[in-house]
């Protein structure tokens, strides 16, 4: 019988075999077969778990064009912190399409931090103006961390501030992108000190109500907007929501997850039809991104399985040529 290989990576192989520039055009394509309908993505199953702010996600999918299949488990443990372990667990299983044959087993904590990053990168290079240079990063952890990354990799990006309910956290993330990204990254002492002149903003928090004003927003600014999954559970203003074009990464995942569209929504302020797009018609050309330089628009992420599918693809397919990670035979 043939030998079965499977390629184990750490967090840190995923993050060598995934850079930025290659993680944004996996996303694309992931939201491109997504809204084509070309892929098979089942509503991600939630576990309950014992305690109150305890989370576990089972997030299969199945791209019959790129042969591969998988599975990510996502644990959000909220009391992990005070044991030493982090919030956010997760790992990724992908498979051969064809022959069922496990292919990886990697970190899925750093995939998701570079791929979460990566969409709002994809998400801004159609829908932010070609032009934009200041962004403003909302909260800084490990998903705010790639936020900036990502978005340099799309436009020229020539400064940032970032803003944290934990002053303490923002001053570390600021250091520790301007070091690794060589831009001016500040922490902001305010919401409305982050967004002065801001461009494109990401919010990555764990917030439960907005984190900034509307009347804070620059014309024309992009947002990317990533922390909230849970449809009691917004960061966004209800009036920047409704007054900017709106873009999803998975149209029933949004309606079902977003409490960024269904608060508003159940205040009567937006309905359905507000929503303008998924993020994959636009990569495919069948809907417009932004139309006017004033235009606000939003592009509303809750992170779908097939983003880490990609993802996990496209990390293997490099950490084979580089020899990355440690293969295991079954
Ligand atoms: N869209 C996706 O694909 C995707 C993927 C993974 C995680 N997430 C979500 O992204 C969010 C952030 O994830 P994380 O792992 O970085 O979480 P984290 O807990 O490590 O960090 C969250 C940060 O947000 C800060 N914060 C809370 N309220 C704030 C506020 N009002 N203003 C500014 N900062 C505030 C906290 O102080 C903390 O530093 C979570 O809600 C997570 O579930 C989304």
């Amino acid at each position: 019988m043939t030998p079965r290989k499977l390629r184990f990576l750490s967090a840190r192989e995923v993050a060598q075999a995934l850079p930025m520039r290659e993680a944004v055009a996996a996303m694309k394509e992931a939201f491109r077969q997504l809204s084509g309908g070309e892929a098979v993505v089942p509503p991600r199953t939630r576990i309950e778990t014992a305690g109150p702010s305890d989370d576990a996600l089972f997030m299969p999918s199945y791209a019959p064009a790129a042969r591969r299949m998988g599975v990510k488990v996502v644990t959000l443990f909220g009391d992990n912190v005070a044991l030493g372990l982090p919030r956010l667990q997760a790992i990724m299983l992908l498979l051969d399409a064809a022959t069922g044959s496990p292919l990886a087993v990697m970190d899925g904590a750093a995939l998701t931090a570079i791929r979460t990053g990566a969409a709002s990168g994809a998400a801004t290079d159609l829908l932010a103006r070609p032009d934009a240079c200041a962004v403003a990063v909302f909260g800084a952890g490990p998903q705010a961390r790639t936020q900036l990354e990502a978005i340099s990799a799309v436009r020229p990006i020539r400064r940032a501030r970032v803003f944290d309910v934990s002053a303490e956290h923002a001053h570390a993330l600021a250091c520790e992108l301007a070091a690794k990204l060589g831009l001016p990254v500040e922490a902001a002492a305010s919401p409305s000190e982050a967004l002065a002149g801001a461009d494109v903003v990401c919010t990555a928090t764990t917030s439960a109500v907005p984190v900034f004003a509307d009347r804070d927003l620059a014309p024309g600014v992009h947002i990317n907007a990533v922390g909230s999954y849970k449809p009691a559970v917004r960061e966004v203003p209800g009036e920047t929501v409704r007054r900017a074009r709106v873009v999803v990464d998975s149209l029933p995942a949004a309606l079902a997850e977003a409490g960024d569209l269904i608060i508003p929504m159940q205040e009567g302020l937006i309905g359905k039809d507000h929503i303008y797009a998924e993020f994959g018609e636009i990569v495919a050309g069948k809907k417009w991104g932004r139309e006017s330089r004033d235009q606000v628009t939003l592009f509303e992420s809750v992170g779908v399985a097939l983003q880490d599918l990609f993802a996990a693809a496209a990390a293997l397919t490099t950490a084979e040529r580089l020899g990355l990670g440690t293969e295991l035979t079954l």
